[in-house]
């Protein structure tokens, strides 16, 4: 451990850059006599971002660190600068990086899904460091080579997901959901499924630790099935980003051996294009690295869920918001809403490829009745549909916020 100043070290790690935070740091040293020698000669840390219990890509544990803090560990060494981690458990994707990638808590994270959509122009990448997947798992003796071959099949698919998805309107295609892929492997493993169709990583990672390998993985590919990823910075740090870009190629064989240290799957994928398949745009965002998968990763641990206390009927539902009179408070607490709470079947701000549930579309579906249906859908729900009433959790204040939360994404296009 190098000396710190706790406090104000920790303050300051925000400001790196700023020159007041240099001046307190300064003061700091000086009244505490700790202006020893100078630590100019130290090389800065490479501060790495990562989820403690998110194995195969990364853990605290230092026997067993994942995939992601050993390509960390790789770089660091590459670019001569000492490492150290930040831990924060990813429940959401995109809050995890506004809190410490953007929030300067670290310089990297590794395994952000490459994508312009992800957060924008806040987060620049590196050059493509893999690529991750949906995978289809069965016996080896079973070859899968398209959806074709999963018919009078019993197929395991994880909630909310790509694969979900894709099967929903197959008919001869028999679907076992589950929560997460360790719940896919096993109920493979106990004949209950044929096939799992789940996350590749932890598929691998499970069933080379538990499985003893017994399971054959085919990689998908194809929209919200699979995508490159990358070592993600905040938009200040170009140059990092630089370095970091002339040091990959020298640790692609390094890679390519963790990835095989983890078990992740590293054969050919086959491309899905299914009856339903994602037609609109690389929208099925990958929220990026908890081990369930992409999609449970959005599930809304963020504060605004049910259990939230329910306060007085302030507004009746007539109080209309519209997008040319919603505050700007109101559009975005019922973003933060809907992003901890619908998100995860709805899609994280909205975004969703599936059309049926792409509420993105409710203007163009229902013109001058979309308030009442959004009204009627959020209170009763659909429950034979798989859409539960929320009457009893949010206030009408709260779906009023909502509301006015998805005039804003309307889609303006007429398709
Ligand atoms: C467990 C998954 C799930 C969650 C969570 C969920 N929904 Fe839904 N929602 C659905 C499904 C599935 C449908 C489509 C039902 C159908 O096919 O008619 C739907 C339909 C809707 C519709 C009607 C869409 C249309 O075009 O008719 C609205 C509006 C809606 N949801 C809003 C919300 C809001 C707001 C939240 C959060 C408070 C939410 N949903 C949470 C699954 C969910």
């Amino acid at each position: 451990m190098r000396p710190s100043r706790p406090g104000i070290d920790k303050e300051c790690r925000g400001l790196r850059r700023a020159r007041a935070c240099a001046g307190i740091l300064a003061l700091a040293a000086t009244l505490t006599g700790l202006a020893g020698p100078s630590r100019g000669a130290e090389a800065e840390p490479f501060r790495l971002c990562a989820d403690p219990t998110n194995l195969p890509f990364s853990s605290d544990d230092p026997s067993q660190p994942g995939l992601y803090v050993e390509i960390g560990q790789a770089l660091a060494q590459a670019l001569g600068q000492p490492i150290t981690y930040d831990w924060y458990k990813s429940y959401f994707g995109k809050r995890t990086v506004r809190v410490t990638l953007l929030g300067k808590q670290c310089d990297a994270m590794i395994g952000l899904p490459l994508s312009d959509d992800f957060m924008g122009p806040a987060v620049i990448f590196s050059r493509k460091l893999g690529t991750e997947g949906y995978a289809l798992v069965a016996n080896t003796n079973q070859v899968i080579g398209g959806i074709g071959d999963l018919k009078g099949k019993r197929v395991a698919v994880q909630f909310a997901t790509t694969p979900q998805n894709l099967l929903a309107e197959r008919d001869d295609i028999e679907k076992v959901t589950v929560l997460s892929p360790d719940e896919g492997m096993k109920a493979l493993d106990q004949g209950k499924v044929d096939v799992a169709f789940i996350w590749g990583p932890v598929a691998g990672w499970l069933n080379k630790t538990t499985y003893g390998g017994r399971y054959r993985i085919q990689t998908t590919e194809g929209e919200g099935l699979s995508w490159d990823t990358a070592v993600g910075f905040a938009k200040t740090s170009k140059d990092l980003r630089d370095r970091v870009n002339a040091a990959l190629p020298q640790l692609e064989r390094t890679i390519a051996e963790l990835s095989v240290k983890y078990g992740l799957p590293g054969d050919r994928a086959i491309r899905f294009t299914g009856a339903s398949a994602v037609t609109r745009q690389a929208s099925d965002e990958p929220a990026a690295e908890k081990n369930d998968g992409p999609a449970q990763s959005l599930h809304g641990t963020v504060g605004t869920g049910p259990g939230v206390v329910k306060v007085a009927n302030a507004a009746p539902p007539e109080a209309k918001a519209d997008s040319a009179t919603a505050r700007p408070e109101t559009v975005s607490s019922g973003k933060e809403i809907f992003n901890g709470t619908c998100a995860h079947c709805h899609g994280p701000d909205a975004v969703q490829s599936e059309r049926r549930i792409d509420l993105r579309l409710l203007n163009h579906r229902y013109g001058d009745d979309m308030r009442t249906k959004f009204w009627t859908t959020v209170q009763e729900g659909r429950p034979a549909k798989g859409m539960p009433a929320w009457k009893d959790v949010y206030t009408d204040d709260q779906f009023e916020s909502i509301y006015a939360f998805l005039l804003t994404v309307q889609s303006q296009s007429n398709d």
